[in-house]
């Protein structure tokens, strides 16, 4: 059977609504053409991102109702100690409310300026982390990546030929290496559990410990059950046990697979590290057994972490982002393919080729799916990632410009999507109408966030 309905039924209703064509015209102005400064109320379906947006099972909410809320040594806390070790097999965890606090402890504990962090490719906060700390974040993903048109199984993979020439040539100033599962900053693309297993034995070869960036781990181990030989009869919990049995340990947003609104953890085979960043977690977050978090936030975690392995649940997961692709695909919108696990991202500039990179065409298409229907993507293109040459004053532009169309779990059903898809073809054949944009304020960082367009 081809066709996957949701796996779960209704029982909470959150009305949704669209604005009226002029006051989306009125939201855009007020709004600088930057949609990250519009009211959510204002947006009819919201792609903005998968983080923190999940929709809670009867199960989680029904665990809220458990949260004991004592400063030290919460039950919630060893719920979901517990929780981490079934499911990861690490058996040293501290809870933090996001993930980048795991990464900004982690890093802050293990690096010295001048050092060098490998990994696929790093999400913006994790390379914010490790540049803090004055490291270097080197994205070591295999070519196949870069190319949006081609088609590879597993083109989240970690190039091992650039990583063995980097421990050969600069070991000393290694003092850990990264995988992301899914990697959200080249696509939400899978690694496969023989790049995963290969990476491991080279990082034990030189020494090096390894870490997960494991916000989509579930995602991953679905895909790695579906397209990887040898997979196809194991359990997603068995997946993710021996993933995890191949490296030093994790940082985790609970946001993503965690199914939750807010959470997190940083989890390790080594103790001593673990301590250590316990002192630090302290400081900046709260006490070992709830860092950052309610009792009743944990217990949400923990039986979200658990919720997430269900192939039931993944199978529509994974099926509902790749149909939202294929319906585009077929109507002649170019994506990156294949479609990942939590979002499709369009090729902006393949899409609108009359405007030119300088005018940002990513950006513009997030105003049209505004404008032509309440929709919100996020530009990950030039806006995000391009920036001024300090020396010769010129522009330089992002490899690609692309809009993410990023799926909240559990919360659209397939209706929504098809909805989402007739407003881009809607696009496309209103595309001579649109327009660039110029920038007219910016912050001197992270400007995507901030800064303010006009049309040209
Ligand atoms: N690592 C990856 C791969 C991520 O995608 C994110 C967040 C983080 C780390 C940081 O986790 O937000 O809990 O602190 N990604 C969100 C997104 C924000 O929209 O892709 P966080």
């Amino acid at each position: 059977m081809a066709f996957q309905p949701e796996p779960w039924r209704v029982k909470v209703v959150e009305p949704i609504q669209l604005a009226n064509r002029e006051e989306r015209e009125d939201r855009l102005v007020a709004a600088g053409y930057n949609l990250f400064e519009v009211a959510a109320d204002a947006i009819f379906i919201d792609l903005l991102t998968d983080s923190g947006t999940s929709a809670m099972s009867d199960n989680q909410w029904a665990g809220m109702m458990l949260g004991d809320e004592s400063y030290a040594g919460g039950r919630n806390f060893y719920n979901f100690e517990q929780t981490v070790q079934e499911v990861f097999g690490l058996p040293f965890v501290v809870p933090v409310h996001q993930g980048r606090v795991a990464e900004n402890l982690l890093f802050s504990t293990l690096l010295k300026p001048g050092d060098v962090v490998p990994n696929n490719s790093h999400f913006d906060t994790t390379r914010a982390n490790v540049e803090m700390n004055g490291g270097q974040a080197l994205d070591l993903v295999i070519a196949a990546a870069h190319n949006p048109s081609e088609q590879h199984p597993f083109k989240g993979n970690i190039d091992l030929d650039r990583v063995r020439q980097l421990f050969e040539t600069r070991r000393d100033d290694v003092p850990l290496a990264m995988i992301t599962l899914t990697n959200n900053s080249g696509g939400g693309q899978p690694v496969s559990l023989a790049n995963i297993r290969a990476y491991s034995e080279l990082c034990r070869e030189f020494e090096v410990p390894l870490y997960v960036d494991a916000c989509r781990f579930a995602e991953n181990a679905w895909f790695i059950r579906q397209r990887e030989e040898g997979q196809g009869e194991r359990t997603v919990a068995e997946i993710v046990r021996e993933i995890f049995s191949l490296v030093d340990g994790a940082t985790m947003s609970a946001k993503k697979d965690g199914l939750a609104n807010m959470g997190g953890f940083f989890a390790s085979r080594n103790r001593p590290l673990v301590e250590e960043i316990k002192q630090r977690l302290v400081l900046i977050e709260g006490f070992p057994t709830y860092g950052g978090l309610a009792g009743r936030d944990l217990e949400a975690v923990s039986r979200g972490l658990r919720e997430v392995l269900s192939h039931e649940y993944l199978r529509f997961r994974v099926s509902q982002v790749a149909e939202l692709g294929e319906r585009l695909t077929d109507h002649g919108v170019p994506i990156i393919q294949p479609t990942g696990g939590h979002a499709v991202y369009v090729d902006a500039r393949s899409f609108l080729p009359d405007i030119p990179q300088s005018q940002y065409p990513a950006q513009a298409l997030t105003v049209a799916l505004y404008r032509f229907g309440g929709v919100r993507g996020v530009e990950i293109g030039s806006v995000m990632f391009g920036r001024t040459d300090p020396e010769t004053g010129d522009a330089i532009y992002a490899p690609l410009e692309l809009v993410r169309l990023a799926i909240p779990r559990r919360v659209y059903t397939n209706s929504h999507l098809r909805y989402v898809a007739d407003v881009l073809v809607e696009i496309g054949e209103k595309r001579d109408q649109l327009r660039g944009l110029k920038i007219v304020e910016e912050a001197p960082v992270l400007r995507h966030f901030t800064c303010r367009f006009e049309e040209i």
